[in-house]
C-alpha cells in the first residue's frame, strides 16, 4: 500500500489520479445530462430516469460509492496539486507563460472548490430533498417519483434557476480548463493541435454546461411547464 501512497504523491501520480477521476466524473456529466433533457419529453420519462436510478439499490449504492470516492480523490489530489505548484512558483515571475499558468490552476481551485459546493446543495436539494421544499414535490404521481414536477416547481422560482445557470458557467470553465489538462497529461500536447484542442475543449464544454442550462431557461422561459 505503501508504494500506492508515494506513487500517489509524486508529481505523475497525482496528475494520473487527477485525470482518472476527471475522466469518471466527466462521464457521470455527460450521461446525467442526457437523462435530465428527458424533462423535454413527457413527464414520465424523467421519472422512469430517476426510476431507473433507483432501481437496483446495491448498483446504485455501488455507482454512488465509486463516483463519491473519485469526487473525494480529485478534490484532496487537486487541492496538493494546486498548494504544490504555488509552493515552487517563483517570488516574482519572471516570464508571462508562468503567469498565465498560474493562473489557469488557481482558477481550476476556485472553479473545482464552487462545482463542489454546487454538488452538495444540489444533492441537499433534489436527491434528499431539505432545501427548497423539493421533497414535497417529490413525492408525488409516480411511486414517488414525481421528478418532473419537483424540478419544473424548483426552477420556475428564478433566484433558484439563476442560481443554477450561474453554476453551470463555473463548470464551463472548469470543464474547458480540466479537458485541456487531461490532454497534456496523455502527452498529446503538440504545437500544431493544441490550438485545436483548446477549441474543441470549449466546444465540448459548452455543449456539457449549455444542456444544463437549458433546463432552467426552459422552465424559467414558460417552455417547459408542470404536466396538467
Ligand atoms: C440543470 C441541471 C441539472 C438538473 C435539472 C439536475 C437534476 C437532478 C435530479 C432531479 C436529481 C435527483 C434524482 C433522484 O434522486 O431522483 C439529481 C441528482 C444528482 N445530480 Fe443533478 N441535475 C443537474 C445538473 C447536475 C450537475 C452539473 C451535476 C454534477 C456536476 C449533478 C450531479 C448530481 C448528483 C451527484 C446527483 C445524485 C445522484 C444519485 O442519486 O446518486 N447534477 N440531479
Amino acid at each position: 500500500m505503501t508504494w500506492l501512497c508515494d506513487f500517489w504523491r509524486s508529481s505523475v501520480g497525482g496528475k494520473l489520479t487527477m485525470a482518472v477521476t476527471g475522466v469518471l466524473l466527466f462521464l457521470f456529466v455527460v450521461g446525467h445530462l442526457l437523462g435530465n433533457l428527458q424533462l423535454f419529453s413527457e413527464p414520465e420519462h424523467l421519472a422512469d430516469y430517476a426510476k431507473l436510478l433507483h432501481r437496483e439499490p446495491a448498483l446504485l449504492w455501488a455507482v454512488r460509492c465509486v463516483l463519491g470516492g473519485a469526487l473525494l480523490l480529485h478534490v484532496v489530489t487537486g487541492i496538493r496539486l494546486a498548494r504544490q505548484n504555488r509552493a515552487a512558483r517563483p517570488v516574482k515571475y519572471q516570464k508571462e507563460e508562468i503567469l498565465v499558468a498560474s493562473f489557469a490552476s488557481r482558477s481550476m481551485l476556485l472553479t473545482g472548490l464552487t462545482t463542489l459546493g454546487f454538488v452538495v446543495y444540489h444533492l441537499l436539494h433534489f436527491t434528499a430533498g431539505v432545501v427548497h421544499g423539493a421533497g414535497a414535490a417529490k413525492a408525488g404521481k409516480f411511486d414517488g417519483f414525481d421528478v418532473h414536477t419537483m424540478v419544473v416547481r424548483s426552477f420556475e422560482n428564478p433566484s433558484i434557476a439563476l442560481a443554477y445557470v450561474g453554476f453551470m458557467v463555473v463548470l464551463f470553465f472548469h470543464l474547458a480548463h480540466g479537458i485541456q489538462s487531461f490532454v497534456q497529461t496523455l502527452g498529446l500536447n503538440h504545437a500544431r493541435y493544441t490550438p485545436v484542442i483548446r477549441r474543441l475543449s470549449v466546444v465540448v464544454a459548452g455543449l456539457l454546461a449549455g444542456g444544463n442550462i437549458l433546463l432552467p431557461l426552459s422552465v424559467l422561459s414558460g417552455i417547459v411547464k408542470v404536466a396538467p
